[in-house]
């Protein structure tokens, strides 16, 4: 049976790539994206999509309550995967006002919308899966075991403090009011469409622009890395499969360090522009990598206030539960990632003006 979805944040990253995910696999579902089109939005990352007849795209804010109950109602949604978010801790430091706005306060409205048109007493299946990280567990110690379903949330930033309470709220809506939900907990994804402000992508393009790679502190923040389309995969599972009440841990098992990663990225880089000229005249900007040494642009920063130490996820309740595995291996991924940023120039320098 086809089903129609409404993907909110479906203009950001992991939205974009999740929507391409979507109809590639189920293409008689309908795809409804609502998205505000914040910085972090882009209309133009969703061309491959505009002129299937099975994709809709609305600007809109999750916090206008009225507008999403019509599109639920309008558009006779069944599942509501919500990717919506201020997403980028930095920027939660310098103005968390917007990541409760939006994460919070938005969430909640998405909650009353989906409650007031599906709680109707029509019996029928609803899903709202809601799209959260693993920073709500806080940070870990090298010799921590990594963070399961049961770990105690303890969020250390704006961001991921918003993203906790949002989960919480998520939650009691199916305790209280029997909505039914799941809630997918995501290690640190990369890819395509990626915003450039975030790390892989930030150094690929300051590569490409002769900019300073700025690594915080001791570069020894460790994070567990996925390619985005296996966290899309995840998501699917966990919405055929999951348990409604249920939240699984999607990660890697693919740790590194931030200095590791800058190094690995200089690395494939340099190889990159040593087998192949034409990216000398396409980038002649890009002194360093040219000359075979990139990592002269590493350059170590304040340390970002709070800063977590390490995460780590455990997804073995997803692996035995939905049968879930990330299938890209990390070589693949950053290679298919840094390849997409050398042919996808227009798309990240106009963001660069943003
Ligand atoms: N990027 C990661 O590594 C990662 C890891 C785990 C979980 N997550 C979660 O996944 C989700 C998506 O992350 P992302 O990296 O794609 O984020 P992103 O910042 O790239 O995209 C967010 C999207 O939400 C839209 N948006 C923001 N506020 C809105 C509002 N009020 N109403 C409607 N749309 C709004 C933006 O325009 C943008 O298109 C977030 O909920 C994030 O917390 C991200």
């Amino acid at each position: 049976m086809s089903e129609s979805l409404l993907v909110t944040g479906g203009a950001g990253f992991i939205g974009v790539n999740f929507v391409y995910y979507w109809l590639n696999k189920y293409p008689n579902d309908k795809v409804v994206v609502l998205d505000a089109l914040t910085y972090a939005g882009n209309l133009s990352s969703l061309d491959g999509v505009q002129s299937n007849p099975n994709f809709t795209f609305v600007q809109g804010n999750i916090l206008d309550q009225a507008l999403v109950e019509s599109i639920l109602k309008e558009q006779g949604i069944t599942k509501l995967v919500h990717f919506a978010a201020e997403s980028h801790v930095d920027r939660s430091i310098s103005g968390p006002d917007a990541f409760i706005e939006t994460n919070v306060l938005g969430t909640h409205s998405l909650l009353k919308a989906a409650k007031n048109v599906w709680l109707t007493g029509d019996g029928l299946e609803h899903r709202f899966h809601h799209v959260s990280t693993d920073e709500v567990y806080g940070t870990l110690e090298p010799s921590d075991p990594p963070f399961s379903e049961t770990t105690s949330y303890a969020p250390n930033s704006p961001y991921s403090a918003s993203k906790a309470a949002s989960d919480h709220l998520v939650r009691s809506y199916l305790h209280t009011y029997g909505l039914q939900v799941s809630t997918s907990n995501c290690s640190n994804n990369y890819g395509p469409y990626h915003f450039p402000e975030k790390l892989i992508p930030l150094v690929i393009t300051n590569i490409l622009r002769e900019k300073p790679l700025p690594v915080y502190g001791d570069g020894q923040q460790i994070r567990d890395w996925l390619y985005v389309d296996d966290h899309a995969r995840g998501i699917d599972l966990v919405l055929q499969r999951g348990l409604v009440g249920e939240s699984y841990n999607i990660g890697g098992i693919n740790e590194w360090a931030n200095i590791d990663i800058v190094k690995l990225v200089c690395q494939i880089m340099t190889k990159k522009f040593a087998d192949n000229l034409k990216l000398h005249e396409q980038f002649p900007e890009a002194r360093s990598v040219i000359a075979g040494n990139p990592e002269a642009l590493i350059e170590f920063v304040t340390d970002r206030p709070g800063h977590d130490r390490r995460y780590a996820i455990d997804p073995a309740k997803a692996n035995a539960e939905l049968g879930y595995q990330p299938l890209e291996t990390f070589d693949s991924g950053i290679e298919k990632t840094i390849d997409w940023y050398l042919s996808q120039e227009n798309w990240w320098k106009a963001l660069l003006k943003v």
